[in-house]
């Protein structure tokens, strides 16, 4: 038995190799599907020799064995120019009415700060008679892009998928940094996105919003996390517990700090909102040193976060402190690319706390272009915002980093390198989305 199988050459650097030096001999797609997982972000610059095979590639294989039976053939190039920086990829192949139509996403690298899935992502299609064309492309590609107006709310849409419902309707979702639906019509032959529009967030006579957004209250009463919390990576055993200490979370620390590429005890739960605030209250700690710091981050990853938590005085210092650490993006000078490590620039600043140990409360306030920082000490004091960061700083994708997901909010303990014994006590976490949702829709 024979099936076709579409190369994803695109992500990734590791299997463009392999297509080089196993080229004809065959990949499964279990091979293809480890290897993408294996070597995303991984980009060896000595070995762009083999980017002449970027590209929707296909051949047959033998399904018993993975074994090609022809040699691989390149069916798309995508319609971008054709340089080292197109990536056409996600090949997706359906029948509808008897003709094959392959759709692909498209999306260019190395162009900071508009690479990747990013600004110029789109979805482009071609048909042919049979799996394996011949194919004509759509005169009206790309059939999904977001980006031709920069005031579009909804951006860097592509990666598209199409479904037939039982009802005959047919519809789409595609990526942008959430998931979109929306209905796809047919012309000469041709699927038609949202009548031919961008996309938005809402289709208000075409989709119902089943979850408006809502008021967030937990008072951390009951004894485990609800689904709407979640950790980076898999922590290497339970840091949180709402068990120990009864109508608190509790968080060990341990060694790793949110900006570490480990797993931090950070809890983090989703911004919801372009307006929205963000409140917790950290009960009675006690620093041991200027290493343990306990608080509150406003979280893209761990290239991209900014933190106000309560720290210890440096060196044989007396006392608490607030301690701020903010980012934000760095200017690229001269004809050279940032790079992660200096793609933003990071501020740290320290405000005397006047206790030993009452709870400190951590405000965000979200706004379309800006997030402030505040805090307050004791239960009843009115918050001072120490820090004003521009939302910019996480919501464009690092040099060299991508951007799948939107910003959150979190609560951490950490030693900052070492080990702390100090747990933090958070009482509990409120979080209230405005009613002006979105940048330029009401
Ligand atoms: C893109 O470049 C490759 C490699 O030079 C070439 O084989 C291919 O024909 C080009 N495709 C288009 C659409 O120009
Ligand atoms: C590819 O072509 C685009 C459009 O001309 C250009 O902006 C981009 O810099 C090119 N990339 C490379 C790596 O040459
Ligand atoms: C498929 O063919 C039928 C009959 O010609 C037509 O009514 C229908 O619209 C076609 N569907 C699509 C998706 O083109
Ligand atoms: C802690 O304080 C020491 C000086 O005592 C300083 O060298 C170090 O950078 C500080 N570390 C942090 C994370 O603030
Ligand atoms: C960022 O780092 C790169 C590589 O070290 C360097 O060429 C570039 O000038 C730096 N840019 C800035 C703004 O510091
Ligand atoms: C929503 O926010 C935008 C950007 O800050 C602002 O221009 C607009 O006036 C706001 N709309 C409402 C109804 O507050």
């Amino acid at each position: 038995m024979a099936m076709l199988v579409l190369f994803l050459p695109s992500i990734l650097h590791e299997l463009m190799l392999q297509r080089c030096t196993a080229h004809g001999q065959g990949l499964t797609t279990a091979s293809i599907k480890s290897t993408v997982r294996l070597k995303s972000n991984f980009f060896p610059p000595g070995h762009l020799k083999c980017l002449g095979y970027l590209g929707i590639w296909q051949n047959k294989i033998d399904i018993s064995t993975g074994n090609s039976l022809t040699p691989a053939e390149k069916i798309f190039s995508g319609t971008l120019p054709n340089n080292s920086s197109a990536r056409p990829e996600g090949p997706h192949i359906y029948r509808v009415n008897g003709t094959y139509y392959l759709l692909i996403a498209e999306v260019r690298l190395f162009e900071y700060p508009l690479g990747g899935t990013d600004i110029n992502h789109r979805a482009t299609i071609q048909r042919g008679p049979s799996p394996s064309g011949p194919w004509e492309t759509n005169p009206s590609n790309p059939i999904l892009y977001n980006g031709a107006d920069l005031s579009n709310s909804v951006q860097n849409t592509g990666h598209a998928d199409i479904v037939q419902g039982a009802d005959g309707q047919w519809w789409g979702v595609a990526l942008g940094r959430e998931t979109f639906l929306f209905p796809v019509t047919w012309d000469a032959g041709w699927p038609v996105f949202n009548n031919g529009h961008p996309l938005t967030e809402h289709l208000p006579s075409v989709l119902h919003d089943v979850s408006p957004l809502a008021q967030y209250d937990n008072s951390f009463t009951s004894t485990e996390l609800d689904a709407s919390f979640y950790f980076v990576r898999t922590p290497y055993k339970p840091f949180h517990s709402l068990t120990a200490r009864r109508g608190f979370l509790r968080i060990y620390a341990n060694a790793y700090a949110p900006g570490d590429r480990d797993s931090a005890a950070l809890v983090l739960r989703k911004q919801t909102s372009y307006t929205e605030t963000f409140e917790t209250s950290l009960d009675a700690f006690v620093p041991r040193d200027n290493l343990t710091e306990a608080g509150v981050s406003v979280y893209y990853g761990d290239l991209l976060h900014n933190e106000i938590g309560v720290s210890g005085a440096e060196g044989d210092g007396e006392g608490r402190f607030v301690i701020v650490r903010t980012i934000f993006q760095a200017e690229q000078v001269g004809p050279w690319a940032l790079t992660t490590a200096n793609c933003t620039v990071v501020t740290v600043k320290r405000y005397k706390l006047a206790t030993p140990n009452a709870p400190v409360r951590f405000k965000v306030v979200a706004e379309p272009t800006s997030y402030k920082l505040g805090y307050a000490e004791g239960d009843n004091e009115e918050f001072t915002f120490p820090a004003t960061i521009d939302s910019a700083a996480l919501s464009l994708a690092p040099a060299g980093g991508f951007f799948f997901k939107g910003a959150s909010f979190g609560i951490y303990n950490t030693g900052n390198g070492r080990p702390s014994l100090i747990p933090a006590d958070f009482k509990y976490w409120k979080q209230t989305p405005g009613s002006n949702g979105s940048i330029f829709e009401q």
